[in-house]
């Protein structure tokens, strides 16, 4: 099938890609010239394991092609993805002008009947406004085209992008037609050959679904966060705790992982965009907004450890940071827990040491040349000179660290924000150890069971 897909960011590149992989014929649009020139010259605008690789063949193939012309990349599309961000506004809610803009576009450009997949996460009620902004530029050109807006939400990870495209747990479309309805499915096939993970129902509950599911992730992770600060107060640790419910399957082990709290792209502004759309329609969600006011407090949560350790001596301090990505895998840092602790350790006149396995060059963009920061070439070498160690993302490399090493550091104590490590281990090498929930945070010990 010719596809087109407008927005080369992770949900644009990462479908239009996997779907070139299995055949289809696909066009990548974007508005920035900059990154098209550099998508035909096979580099990525972001780090995704994988996926490199798989735009160089499909390119080389003849498969993917990458564009700033709408024009050529609607002609003959049967279907057209809309995968532009959708970042929040000041108020919270869902800011639509990208998806707006394309739908525009596509009006303005359409020159024969196609299918319009809604792939951004949007509000309830965004399918009819693309069909109006379709429709209004068709009226204004005069011509009558056929074309159905239909929503297929993404559930793809960051860092697990290709994976979750090619291997989808569940495909979920929202259509008024059947005809819209056996496109998409003929489209994703491959995808889904041996099992039927096609969820099909209509255009809002489609869009509320996306919403659903990244609320209800963000619920675990805050839940087991308030479980974590509980029980720091009552002496019990949060690690076992998690152990004790994960196996019943109604809980189940994914998601209940305490720490400093979400970031990234998705979360923190799908849950703001979805409270903001209940109250628009008179409706206080108090669980999702809590979720969201849980996970800001939670972002704070590494610093009040360090706060408790130092009281007021952290001026002057150095603190190397492992981690600065909102989660392994990537080098995002948008809404990243680093991001708070480096601002708080600012503040407090300490200094930062950093290191991250793939966002150096993001972590550059941001901070630039500052006072107060130097960003690191190894995990080693943001130890230097500090006092202490905090670890902010949970890299893998970071897992099995030389204790003589943090054993060296200034003042030997180690604020694990994504408890990687084990208390007993630490404290008996001579190292303080603060985690989430477990060791030193606790304000009463645990009693030792043999
Ligand atoms: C999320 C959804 O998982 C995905 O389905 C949706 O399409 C987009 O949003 P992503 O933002 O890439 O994906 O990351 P995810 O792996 O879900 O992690 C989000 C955040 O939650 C990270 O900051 C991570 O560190 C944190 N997290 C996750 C926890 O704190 N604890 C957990 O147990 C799991």
């Amino acid at each position: 099938m010719k596809v087109s897909i407008f927005g080369t960011g992770y949900v644009g590149l990462a479908t239009g890609t996997c779907l070139s992989e299995i055949g289809h014929d696909v066009t990548c649009l974007d508005v920035d010239e900059t990154r098209i020139e550099s998508l035909k010259q096979g580099r990525l605008p972001i780090y995704e394991p994988g996926l490199a690789p798989m735009v160089a063949r499909n390119s080389g193939d003849g498969r993917l092609h990458f564009t700033t012309d709408a024009a050529s990349a609607l002609e003959g599309a049967e279907i057209v993805f809309i995968a532009v961000g959708t970042p929040p506004d000041e108020d919270g809610s869902a800011d639509l002008q990208y998806v707006l803009t394309v739908a525009a576009t596509i009006g303005a450009n359409l020159r024969s009947s196609t299918i319009v997949v809604n792939k951004s996460t949007v509000p309830v009620g965004t399918a009819r406004l693309v069909e109006e902004a379709i429709a209004g530029e068709l009226t204004r050109r005069g011509v009558e085209i056929d074309f159905e807006v239909v929503s297929n939400p993404e559930f793809l990870k960051e860092g697990d992008a290709v994976n979750d495209c090619m291997r989808p747990d569940r495909i979920v479309i929202g259509a008024a037609t059947q005809a819209a309805v056996d496109k998409l499915k003929r489209l994703y096939a491959p995808f889904v050959r041996n099992h039927d993970r096609f969820v099909v129902m209509d255009v809002r509950s489609a869009e509320l679904t996306k919403y659903a599911a990244n609320a209800m992730l963000a619920t675990k992770i805050s839940f087991m966060n308030e479980i974590a600060n509980i029980a720091e107060r009552v002496g019990a640790d949060v690690e076992k705790v998690r152990q004790g419910i994960g196996s019943d399957p109604r809980i189940g082990w994914q998601f209940i992982y305490p720490g400093v709290g979400y970031g990234g792209s998705c979360f923190p502004k799908d849950i703001q965009a979805l409270a903001r759309t209940a109250r628009q329609h008179d409706y206080e969600a108090r669980l999702i907004e809590a979720v969201e006011d849980v996970n800001q407090r939670q972002k704070g949560h590494l610093f009040e450890l360090i706060l408790r350790h130092y009281g007021d001596r952290i001026s002057g301090r150095t603190f190397a940071l492992w981690g600065l990505a909102f989660k392994p895998n990537t080098d995002d840092m948008r809404a990243a827990s680093s991001r708070r602790l480096i601002d708080q350790l600012w503040q407090a006149g300490a200094r930062v040491r950093a290191y991250d396995p793939e966002a150096m060059s993001e972590a550059r963009r941001i901070y630039g040349e500052r006072a107060g920061l130097v960003l690191c070439d190894s995990m080693e070498e943001a130890l230097g000179g500090a006092d202490a160690l905090a670890v902010v993302t949970e890299w893998r490399q970071f897992r099995s660290p030389d204790l003589t090493a943090l054993r060296a550091l200034g003042d030997a104590v180690v604020f694990d924000g994504r408890n990687v490590y084990d208390p007993a281990e630490l404290e008996q090498a001579g190292i303080a150890y603060y985690g989430i929930g477990r060791g030193r945070s606790l304000r009463a010990p645990v009693p030792i069971v043999a």
